[in-house]
């Protein structure tokens, strides 16, 4: 392994598959692990909201023996009076490990380069491979296999799609994109992973052969919130609801990464329906992020 985890382009398909097998046997017998990070402390240092990733770090952590101190940008003197680096230089001598949520990918690179301690990416913009990590551990259980076909509807110049899209590379699986001009993913991680990368226009067809349905939020954390009546606009038609449902095959599952805006970009019936995994997938990232503490900080 790498010693940082920035996007999933820093691991090989096995190191991810290793993870993946690990964060199984964590959720089957977590007992087994309660000492392994004993005496350990890592330093969660956030400049955006979390409920999951946030939780999973801090509980995950205490469940392996050590500990996750919070650190928001809020109450710290980063940007104007510290940089990243010198951030990453001071927390990494406290601490076993920097596990960071902010804004933008370079401040994070910056942070990884300014110190030997691991760094991991609990989502910036452009990234968020914890995220990917627990759902390809949550579609392995479903589907029994990793090269399914997900169908991405929405908005995908978006951190869960990028993550996706360098997971799927990995694991060969195929991601059919379903999303209006000017909401395709970065062209960069595109370029990178268009073997395996279809856009689509119609929902429709995206969904066709799917046997997984995915969206997240039409306005992620940084989006801001002057544009969500043109973001409603030009998404309405990529919706995840029961007659887009209908069109794909019968055993398809539908999974959101969360926070969702029920009736926006999923419909209320279908997250809670009978083909949504979405809360056992939530549930998972416990486990999966578990995994790539103790592959990480051992
Ligand atoms: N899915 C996810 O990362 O959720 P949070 O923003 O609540 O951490
Ligand atoms: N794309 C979303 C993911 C939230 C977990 C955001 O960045 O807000």
């Amino acid at each position: 392994m790498k010693k940082d985890l920035l996007t999933l382009s820093d691991v090989n398909a096995s190191e991810l598959k290793n993870i993946i097998f690990l964060a199984m046997k964590i959720k089957k017998k977590p007992y087994k692990f309660l000492h392994k990070l004993e005496y350990k402390n890592i330093i969660l240092l956030f400049e955006k909201p979390s409920l999951r990733t946030r939780l999973s770090f801090e509980v995950g952590m205490k469940e392996l023996g050590g500990d996750a101190i919070f650190y928001s940008k809020e109450h710290s003197t980063l940007g104007y009076k510290e940089t990243y680096a010198d951030f990453g230089k001071i927390a990494s001598t406290y601490a076993a490990g920097i596990v960071c949520r902010l804004y933008e990918q370079r401040n994070v690179e910056e942070i990884a380069l300014s110190t030997n301690k691991p760094v991991i990416n609990a989502l910036t913009n452009q990234h968020h491979p914890m995220q990917a990590i627990g759902d390809f551990m949550t579609i392995f259980e479903k589907k029994k296999k990793f090269n399914v076909t997900i169908a991405y509807l929405g908005d995908a110049k978006n951190n869960v799609t990028h993550s996706l899209m360098e997971a799927a590379k990995l694991l060969g699986a195929k991601i059919n994109i379903a999303c209006p001009p000017g909401y395709e993913p970065l062209k960069e991680i595109y370029e990178e992973n268009k073997e395996h990368t279809e856009i689509f226009r119609k929902p429709e067809e995206a969904v066709a052969n799917a046997d997984v349905i995915y969206t997240d939020s039409w306005m992620s954390y940084q989006i801001s919130p002057q544009l969500l009546q043109k973001r409603k606009k030009d998404l309405a038609k990529y919706q995840v609801n029961a007659a887009l449902l209908a069109k794909a095959p019968p055993a398809c599952l539908v999974m959101h990464c969360l926070p969702a805006t029920r009736n926006q970009e999923i419909t209320t019936e279908v997250l809670e329906g009978k083909q949504s995994i979405v809360f056992e997938q939530a549930a998972n990232r416990l486990h999966s992020t578990k995994a790539v503490l103790l592959k990480m900080l051992r």
